[in-house]
């Protein structure tokens, strides 16, 4: 018999050595708003216009990081975030200039 938590174990494991979130598939509408595309794709960890998550948590609104260090993030993703390939590098540069706005 197949121990489940043993299974269970074993694909956390594999998660964490492949070091990242993986990649979404979403796709941004052609001319979409970075506050449109922030909306459908990041507020969901980010929380309404970066403001974060659970108080502070996550929070990336006013960010200090350069354009370039976030368009980085969007397009590589991190431990637990996912990357975005689909987001085009006008579009990440867009949603960085808006993130440091809010
Ligand atoms: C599944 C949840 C999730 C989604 C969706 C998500 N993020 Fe993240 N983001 C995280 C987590 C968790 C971290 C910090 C840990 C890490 O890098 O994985 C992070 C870190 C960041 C950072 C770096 C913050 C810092 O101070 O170092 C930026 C910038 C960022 N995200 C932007 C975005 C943008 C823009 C989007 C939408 C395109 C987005 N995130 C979507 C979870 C998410």
């Amino acid at each position: 018999m197949t121990n489940p938590i043993r299974f269970s174990l074993v694909a956390v494991m594999a998660g964490a050595l492949a070091g990242c979130g993986g990649a979404s598939d979403y796709k941004p509408v052609a001319g979409s708003a970075p506050e449109q595309i922030f909306a459908e794709a990041c507020a969901s960890c980010h929380g309404e216009k970066g403001s974060g998550k659970f108080g502070f948590l996550l929070k990336i609104a006013g960010s200090d990081h350069e354009v370039a260090e976030i368009t980085g993030k969007i397009a590589e993703g991190g431990m637990v975030m996912p990357s975005f390939p689909e987001i085009g590098e006008a579009e990440r540069a867009a949603l960085a200039t808006y993130i440091k706005a809010q």
